[in-house]
């Protein structure tokens, strides 16, 4: 039953921040408000937009709604605070004062969940209001929310995918067209895709910091961007591309987060992987994410969609608000965070798969073999080599069985130090080989 009080019920919003996602929920609360009222269960009524500029043009937001006072946003009670501003500081510094003056957050700062959830949660669960950050990873794509509850009965033993778009929409053009980096990043900032700083997407900080996340909620234990092994993309060249498409193979930067076969630890990484043209990440192209869940009893469960965008990470944002909105209206809350299984994430050297190894090495006799014994001194098992003869040197590809990453970097160390090898031409990961 409505009690009059609930009849007469409104629920408030603030927006910090007003750029490419802030304007997007802007618009959308304006044009499907009623909906989202009838879903939420009040009218959604923005109060405010916290801006850096109030002079800019802002298209489709009430002028008198606009301020550069961000705390005082923060601070005015408002239901439902959303923070798309980005970066640490002051948002996090202005979620905290939303979260003490009872208001609910909302939030897609990937940056600052990976750097510092742990105090946000905290403060979220002494003042029993909710803390949704939904559009943080993977924009669009409904990801967090069903690790958090769809997903909460089962045992999660790993996630991979693509979690970032810039990259992948790099990655992928160098594919089609056999560019070079270099090349496809001036492209892909002229198209807008990459900022004009890219160090956060290229050098992998970006998807590191969804990686930390996702592996929090899969695991139910806290990771932070520093528990995160990173490599960007900025290394791999046209060469590498090309050698991964003769074997069949594409280069794609991975996301992984895999529970260890004692199943107390875990390792998390980022870097580039070769993934077989076959697997369904592989079909993932552009500016498109794509993550896989496998659980014990689920077995696999993949995620598509929109990762990035004012409109799609709009929509993610506006699904918390709605969500957060039934929870004001009720009295209840979300969950919140669950880092009850406390796990050791491990470093990468724990991790275990598969790996790609090119060499140039001195065509002579015994050479091979030299190479084969320093793979099997690691414990480095090769499922295959090719070898082409060019001049007095060769090129040899080794392709490995899984071995632990720290084995197989101690065999790459020895090869360098080895007078037949005269070059390490490429090492990868290799995902996704044996179907998973
Ligand atoms: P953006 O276009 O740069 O917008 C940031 C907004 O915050 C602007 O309105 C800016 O004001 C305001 N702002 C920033 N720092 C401020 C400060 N110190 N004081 C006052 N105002 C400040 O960023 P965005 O792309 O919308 O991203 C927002 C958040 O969403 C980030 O956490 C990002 O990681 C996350 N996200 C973005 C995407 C995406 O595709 N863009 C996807 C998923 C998640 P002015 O307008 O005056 O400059
Ligand atoms: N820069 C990010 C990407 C935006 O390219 O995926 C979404 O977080």
């Amino acid at each position: 039953m409505t009690t009059p009080d609930q009849a007469n019920r409104e629920l408030t919003v603030v927006l910090l921040g007003g750029g490419t996602v802030g304007s997007q929920v802007a618009r959308l609360l304006r044009e499907t408000g009623n909906d989202l009222a009838a879903r939420a269960g009040a009218p959604l009524r923005l109060t405010g937009v916290g801006v850096r500029d109030t002079g800019k043009p802002r298209e489709g937001i009430d002028p008198s709604v606009v301020t550069d006072d961000l705390m005082g946003l923060a601070t005015s009670g408002a239901d439902i605070v959303v923070e798309v501003l980005g970066g640490i500081e002051p948002a996090r510094t202005l979620i905290l004062a939303a979260i003490a003056a009872g208001s609910s957050v909302v939030t897609a700062n990937k940056a600052l969940l990976a750097e510092d959830g742990a105090t946000l949660h905290a403060a979220a669960e002494a003042a029993g209001v909710d803390l949704y950050y939904e559009a943080s990873v993977a924009g669009a794509i409904p990801l967090l929310r069903p690790l958090r509850e769809s997903l909460a009965g089962d045992k999660v033993r790993r996630v991979l995918g693509i979690v970032n778009g810039t990259t992948n929409f790099i990655l992928s053009k160098m594919d089609e067209q056999g560019a070079d980096y270099s090349e496809v990043l001036a492209e892909a900032q002229a198209l807008g895709y990459a900022e004009a700083d890219p160090t956060a997407d290229v050098e992998g900080y970006d998807a590191a910091a969804k990686a930390a996340i996702l592996a929090g909620l899969a695991f139910h234990t806290r990771v932070r961007l520093e528990d995160v092994h990173r490599e960007g993309i900025t290394g791999v060249s046209a060469q590498d591309v090309a050698a991964a498409r003769d074997m069949g193979f594409v280069i794609k930067l991975l996301a992984v987060a895999e529970l260890a076969d004692d199943e107390k630890g875990l390792v998390v990484r980022v870097h580039p992987s070769m993934v077989p043209r076959t697997h369904p990440l592989a079909g993932v192209r552009g500016a498109f994410n794509a993550v896989f869940v496998e659980a014990e009893a689920a077995g696999q469960v993949m995620f598509y969609g929109r990762g990035a965008g004012g409109a799609p990470t709009a929509s993610a944002v506006l699904g918390d608000v709605v969500a957060v909105g039934r929870h004001r209206l009720s009295g209840a809350r979300g969950p919140g965070e669950s880092t009850y299984a406390g796990l050791e994430v491990r470093p990468v050297g724990d991790a275990v798969t598969r790996y790609y190894v090119n060499l140039d090495v001195a065509d002579r006799p015994g050479v091979l073999a030299t190479v084969a014994q320093t793979f099997a001194d690691h414990g480095v098992s090769i499922q295959n080599v090719r070898q082409d003869g060019h001049g007095d040197d060769a090129g040899l590809v080794v392709r490995t069985h899984t071995a632990r990453d720290a084995d197989l970097a101690a065999t790459i160390d020895r090869l360098r130090s080895t007078d037949a090898v005269r070059r390490v031409v490429g090492v990868m990961r290799v995902e996704g080989e044996d179907g998973s």
